[in-house]
């Protein structure tokens, strides 16, 4: 029987887990497995990308969804949801004074809002390439039929958190139209198209066991994506899951190191979520192994309405990135901000 450090230890040199040892480390794991998880992961991001974070500048171009996860705040049954939608104009101001702070990824996200056809989003995504040649254009619109059309148009990357990598747990998650394959199907074909794919899921989603967790971690391993998102469950008071307790900030933290020794040279942000949770939640997923940070630049309208569970954190960033709080936080701990895509 190996302890849990030895589990970790074996996970950073082979890149694997057995599915057994997997179970164990997630059902008995310690604040000090934590720990020594933190500091192997650290050195790697460290290894990886020195001291760099990359910042992405998160646009919320709409909180309209034709879709009702349990878990969600912009679920279309929450009647007290004041919905947006940006215009094309606004979208692309946006993305514009993104740019000129010196961000070098923008990434737009929403609710899936029919209203933002193939044609309308390609005409966005062409005026953003326009302006703005050596940016790098994420999209994370949900699941949609239309993603060659999008890559063609000049979208890089694509984030869609698969949620869970159980399907039976998936349907405890989501209304019965919506379905675990099709999901994966998506991400698939996403990265068939050539996209930069970002998976994820949520740390202590209702009903989530240590067979779920395992479950990630063998799904991260097949399906090795470029970017995994993933921060705690916060319940939203306007939502079915509105009393379900929130997910554990240390398991978030363990998870990412964990992330991070199996997939080496991921994306991996420290999420709005964990900052949710955590006053210095940023540094500390940097500390777990985290590389990537996602500013909110959204106008405000978005800012004050994208509430996808309670109280979320906003991390705007003033005019210039290099003298943001966000940056003197990142320099006090001897990290630096990156401009690179
Ligand atoms: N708590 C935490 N994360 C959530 N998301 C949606 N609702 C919540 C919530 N209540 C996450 C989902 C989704 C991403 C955009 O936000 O994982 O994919």
């Amino acid at each position: 029987m190996l302890t849990n450090r030895e589990r970790i230890q074996s996970l950073a040199e082979k890149r694997h887990l057995p599915q057994e040892d997997w179970r164990t480390l997630f059902a008995t794991w310690t604040e000090e497995d934590r720990r020594f998880a933190a500091n192997l992961a650290c050195a790697e991001a460290v290894r990886q990308f020195q001291r760099k974070i990359f910042l992405r500048g998160l646009l919320e171009i709409s909180n309209i969804c034709k879709n009702d996860c349990y878990y969600c705040g912009i679920r279309r049954s929450n009647r007290q949801c004041h919905r947006y939608r940006l215009t094309d104009d606004e979208i692309v101001e946006a993305a514009d004074s993104a740019c000129k702070q010196g961000y070098r990824t923008v990434v737009m996200q929403g609710g899936e809002d029919t209203a933002f056809t193939t044609e309308r989003l390609c005409g966005i995504i062409r005026r953003m390439k326009q302006a703005h040649p050596t940016c790098a254009i994420t999209l994370s619109l949900g699941e949609r039929e239309d993603y060659q059309e999008l890559f063609d148009a000049g979208a890089d990357r694509y984030l869609l958190r698969h949620e869970t990598a159980t399907p039976a747990h998936y349907a405890m998650l989501h209304p019965q139209e919506l379905s675990w394959q099709h999901r994966v199907d998506c991400l698939r074909e996403l990265r068939r198209i050539g996209y930069e794919v970002g998976c994820g899921f949520m740390v202590g989603s209702p009903f989530q066991t240590v067979e779920h967790l395992a479950a990630e971690m063998a799904f991260l391993e097949e399906m090795r994506p470029d970017m995994v998102g993933l921060g705690p469950f916060i319940p939203h008071a306007q939502t079915p899951f509105a009393d379900k307790p929130a997910g554990s900030a240390e398991l978030t933290l363990l998870c990412l190191s964990l992330v991070r020794l199996l997939l080496p040279t991921v994306n991996l942000p420290a999420t709005t979520a964990l900052a949710t949770m955590l006053p210095d939640g940023y540094q500390q997923g940097i500390f777990a192994g985290a590389n990537v940070v996602m500013p909110n630049a959204s106008p405000a309208i978005a800012v004050e309405n994208y509430k996808l569970y309670d109280n979320v954190h906003v991390e705007r960033i003033p005019q210039n990135v290099l003298q943001s709080p966000l940056a003197n936080t990142l320099a006090s701990i001897g990290y630096s901000i990156s401009m690179e895509k």
